[in-house]
């Protein structure tokens, strides 16, 4: 079995994280969620996994290399234009031949892993595999319609009348039937190769399509507040731990707190779960719980709560506390007391700030 993840697209609900920067690279409790992606597909044994990439191709290929750090072999396909899940698929062929393999969505985030659904797959004789999860409101997402015998009978984008609860998550298992689907569907409404419709002409020339239904939590982080979310759910589960040569001086350090190496914790109090990334300086300050700062970020004289700090920021003497936010990389948020008194801004297109 091989692995496919699709990692192009454009982003475009996370601008400006997303302008110049892989969706796929944000990380979610310091490790992006690519990195994760990997890491699930890696131990459910596959080891020969396939990504797509599209304009951030090249920082992908800079971060996650030939996979020999994860501990797999990594072949790039390069799409041209984001023309659909279905596309993505059609445009692997080569490196896919005529392996059954299992596609994952490189901005989803699951909770448990996929061993068990790959190996149900791998025993079964069906074409293809979905995985399922019940949410409050189908309205929003691809729904399935499940027959008596369990089988997939129809699948439904953005349902007005939901035949169940049950929505489709950014996992699928094929075997070589998907060729012909693939090649046989035209682009929707929106211009893209959908992948429900390669799904759909699967299950109308009769090939048997289970589903699996989650059962834990599953995330797809295509908006702030799903990262957020993300980020709340990852840590939870983060076994914590103190690097040896992190500094922790008069600070009140609760016990799910993760400190990576080379951090230094002043005067301040952390509240779990949080984590503090790589050679970050946090001082006089309050972070947590829920809250992700990664490598080489100060904070002085703050208060952040159930956020996410990328590499390289400064947070300094900021009055009101700091919640439910994503910072990006390099970035400076900072009190002035500069006369006139005024907000003063430098942000990027498609910024928001939501001033108290
Ligand atoms: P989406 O979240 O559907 O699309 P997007 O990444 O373009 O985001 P937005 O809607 O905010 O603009 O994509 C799901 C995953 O599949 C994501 O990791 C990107 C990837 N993808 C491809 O690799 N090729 C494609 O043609 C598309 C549409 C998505």
């Amino acid at each position: 079995m091989k692995g496919l993840i699709l990692s192009g697209g454009k982003g475009t609900r996370l601008y400006p994280l997303t302008y110049t920067n892989a969706k796929q690279l944000i990380p979610v409790a310091n490790k992006p969620v690519l990195v994760r992606v990997i890491e699930s597909i890696r131990d459910a044994g596959v080891d020969e996994i396939g990504i797509v990439i599209g304009q951030t191709g090249p920082q992908i290929q800079e971060v996650i290399g030939d996979g020999s750090k994860q501990g797999v072999k990594i072949t790039y396909i390069p799409q041209e234009s984001p023309d659909g899940l279905a596309h993505a698929v059609k445009i692997s062929r080569d490196f896919l031949g005529d392996e059954r393999f299992v596609m994952f969505l490189g901005d989803n985030v699951i909770q448990g892993g996929i061993t068990q659904l790959i190996s149900d797959f791998a025993k079964s004789d069906w074409n293809s595999q979905i995985v399922l999860k019940e949410v409050e409101n189908p309205t929003a997402y691809g729904v399935a319609k499940l027959r008596d015998d369990g089988s997939i009978e129809q699948l439904i984008e953005k349902p007005k009348n939901p035949p169940s609860n049950l929505a489709l998550v950014g996992i699928y298992m094929f075997d070589p039937s998907i060729w012909e689907a693939v090649n046989s569907i035209q682009p929707s409404k929106r211009g893209e190769l959908e992948i429900t419709d390669a799904i759909q002409w699967l299950v109308n020339a009769g090939k048997r399509v289970f589903p699996h239904v989650h059962k834990g939590w599953w995330i797809d982080t295509g908006k702030p507040t799903d990262m957020l979310e993300a980020n709340s759910l990852v840590l939870e589960e983060l076994v914590p731990g103190i690097a040896v040569d992190a500094t922790v001086e008069n600070a009140q350090i609760d016990r799910r707190v993760t400190i990576e190496s080379g951090a230094k914790i002043i005067n301040s109090v952390v509240r779990g779960p949080t984590i503090i990334g790589e050679n970050t300086i946090i001082e006089n300050s309050y972070i947590g719980p829920f809250t992700s700062i990664y490598h080489h970020v100060t904070i002085q004289n703050c208060e952040i709560e159930r956020s996410i700090v990328l590499e390289h920021s400064t947070i300094a003497d900021i009055g009101t506390r700091i919640q439910d936010s994503l910072v990006g990389r390099h970035a400076v948020v900072r009190r002035s007391d500069d006369k006139p008194k005024a907000l003063k801004m430098n942000i990027g297109d498609h910024s928001n700030l939501w001033v108290v």
